[in-house]
């Protein structure tokens, strides 16, 4: 970042109105059949959410010198894996939630059926564009990538996070139980978006200097992933739901075990605290004059204020 280059507030509105464009050319318009199922991944997609994945990819990407046009394609399948996630997340089986993203859930919008169908058509379309061939010049980093992504999502990521948190409904669980099923459900995509971002340069061709930047990188991800958790509790607590654009106090109504419930507000707010600073603690190591982690740290700095 030098002199005269946008504010945060215009880099993110750039970067959000261009992953919004690639996710409308990406998805299926709600013309082709079957319609209903291509209207609902649409509904369930667009025209909603922070992006702060595909901001994190960005971020991470530009410091690393990565093809920006690459970076939104890789950002628009992480956005669908946590699309995906969320629809899932509102159904009744799960967390019963009618209202996401200041609109009716998509099960409510349509019905049960459609919304595990949405989940699963939008998970292969992620992985659809994130294999195609002419997403990176490295078929061996490409695959990493995938790689990288199905790790994340699946048992031993955000899938097998959601399953911890539905198994640990009136369970006093210790803060090490609890760190360990929220560095699952909401870490392991956040850690991805970082990484799958730098991936898209020639960064991840691991020599000696991009390992620095990597590792660095990596523990700015684990961090503040979990700070992200650790905030969305402090909001489901303390947020109004007009505000939040999904129900508020729905962890304390389902008897879930969370970061407020476990060390009380104020506590909870300490512990994001200390994760904010440990993350962007090994990136002022990595400035220089060309790129700067700027993005990064003021990305961490929207996450511990963000008003939802
Ligand atoms: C909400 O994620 C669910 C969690 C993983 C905590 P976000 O707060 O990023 O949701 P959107 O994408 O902005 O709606
Ligand atoms: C959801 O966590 C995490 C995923 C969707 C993977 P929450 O259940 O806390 O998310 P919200 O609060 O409904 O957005
Ligand atoms: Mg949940
Ligand atoms: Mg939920
Ligand atoms: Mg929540």
């Amino acid at each position: 970042m030098t002199e005269g280059s946008p504010t945060f507030g215009q880099w993110a509105q750039q970067v959000q109105a261009s992953i919004e464009e690639a996710l409308a050319q990406v998805l299926p318009a709600a013309q082709i059949a079957p319609q209903r199922l291509h209207q609902a991944m649409r509904y369930a997609v667009l025209g909603g959410g922070k992006r702060i994945r595909a901001l994190l990819a960005h971020a991470a990407g530009e410091l690393c010198g990565a093809d920006p046009t690459k970076v939104v394609r890789v950002a628009s399948a992480v956005e669908m894996i946590h699309a995906y996630s969320l629809v899932h997340d509102d159904m009744p089986c799960m967390d019963d939630d009618d209202l996401r993203r200041g609109k009716p859930s998509c099960h409510k919008e349509f019905d049960d059926a459609t919304a595990l169908l949405v989940g699963d058509a939008l998970q292969s379309l992620a992985f659809s564009v994130l294999s195609s061939a002419d997403l990176h010049d490295d078929p061996q980093q490409q695959l990493q990538m995938v790689q990288l992504l199905a790790q994340a999502s699946g048992s031993r990521g955000m899938a097998g996070g959601q399953a911890i948190d539905l198994a640990s409904v009136g369970v006093a669980l210790t803060q090490e139980q609890l760190e360990f099923m929220h560095l699952h459900k909401t870490g392991a995509l956040i850690r991805a978006s970082v990484l799958l971002g730098a991936y898209c340069s020639d960064k991840g061709r691991s020599n000696k200097s991009d390992a620095a930047t990597l590792s660095a990188l990596d523990h700015y991800a684990k961090h503040i992933g979990l700070a992200f958790q650790v905030i969305d509790d402090i909001l489901d607590s303390e947020g109004d739901t007009a505000t939040l654009g999904k129900t508020s106090g729905k962890d304390q109504d389902a008897n879930k075990p969370t970061y407020v419930t476990i060390l009380g507000l104020s506590r909870a707010r300490t512990l994001a605290t200390e994760l904010y600073e440990n993350a962007i603690q090994p990136l002022a190591g990595l400035d220089n004059n060309l790129r700067h982690s700027t993005r990064l740290i003021q990305i961490a700095d929207y996450i511990m204020q963000r008003p939802y």
